[in-house]
């Protein structure tokens, strides 16, 4: 492997699990915020993380000492520039990655392998935007980075093939299981899961079944963990929407990918799930009401 020193864009929910398992797996991290705060909170997060690990001793103290000292936290997006991989987590906004790949275009040594953690964005735009797209490929990860096995390797019709073999060596080194995907919309999981989400809701819409027969049903039927309208809240209803909204706009054909009323009618009267109290279900904290 040629990667050796790994720089993690945005340090929030995705990012600092991103940065906590490459620098777990012995790479060298650097991790870029756009201010101080946002920084410092997600290095304490992966600092609280790997404590946890200590205390329910999956991780010794010096290997976690050992991680953290291979972590370092900077403003500077020029402080990537000698990396061997850049791996992408910032917010869900296509102008504002591509403005960023513009730049870190310019900036990085020409071999630097961009991955982008994007769940709903062409993989192939962001390579477009850093004028470098043999050197563009997806690296979805899931959440909880830390404890979630999958990581989906995304490549584009552009995507050389030594690139590559590298990011799915990457992922297999911080522990994961990478499965090949194209530049699909949802790319594999995705894919299969949001248009489910949505047939649920059209089911209910129809007056066919109730969100709690649903969930039942799905769960005791197909043995999920829980059933697609739990899993909306949890993700969040604005998200889900937002997912379904982009896709229906580059493919308005597709029948699978059209938002369902009930979804809008949510979002806009503010439930937007678990982080709202109340979506399809009401919540108390973390637990159904
Ligand atoms: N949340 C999920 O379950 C999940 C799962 C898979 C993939 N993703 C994808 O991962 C990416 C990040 O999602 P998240 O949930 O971690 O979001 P988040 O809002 O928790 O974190 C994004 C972070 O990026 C920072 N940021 C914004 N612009 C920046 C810039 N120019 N430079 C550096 N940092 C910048 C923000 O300050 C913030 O801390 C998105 O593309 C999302 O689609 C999310």
């Amino acid at each position: 492997m040629v990667i050796k020193k790994v720089g993690v864009i945005g340090c929030g929910l995705m990012g600092h699990g991103i940065a906590q398992v490459a620098a777990q797996a012995g790479f060298e991290v650097i991790v870029r915020e756009s201010a101080q705060e946002p920084l410092d909170k997600g290095l304490g997060r992966i600092g609280k993380s790997l404590n946890k690990l200590v205390e329910k001793e999956k991780l010794t103290r010096e290997v976690a000492d050992a991680s953290l000292a291979r972590l370092t936290g900077t403003l500077e997006l020029a402080d990537l520039a000698d990396c061997d991989l850049v791996v992408e987590a910032i917010i869900e906004d296509l102008a504002i990655k591509s403005d960023l790949y513009a730049n870190l275009g310019k900036l990085c040594k020409p071999e630097t392998i961009f991955a982008t953690n994007t769940s709903s964005f062409p993989v192939a735009e962001m390579g477009a935007a850093s004028g470098r797209p043999a050197n563009m490929v997806g690296l979805h990860f899931f959440n909880p980075v830390q404890l979630m096995k999958l990581v989906e390797v995304v490549r584009t019709p552009e995507t050389d093939e030594a690139v590559y073999a590298e990011a799915k060596a990457f992922g297999e080194s911080v522990g994961k299981v990478p499965v090949a995907a194209s530049d699909t919309p949802g790319f594999v999981v995705n894919r299969l899961l949001v248009p489910y989400m949505a047939d649920a809701m059209r089911m209910v819409e129809r007056g066919d079944s109730t969100p709690a027969d649903v969930d039942a049903g799905m769960s005791l039927g197909c043995g999920y963990p829980m059933g697609p309208f739990t899993l909306t809240d949890y993700v969040g209803l604005d998200t889900t929407l937002s997912i379904l909204e982009g896709w229906h706009e580059r493919f308005p054909e597709d029948p699978t990918f059209v938002p369902p009323q009930i979804l809008k009618d949510k979002v806009a009267a503010g439930k937007l799930g678990r982080k709202t109290g109340e979506g399809f279900f009401k919540w108390e904290g973390d637990k159904r009401a």
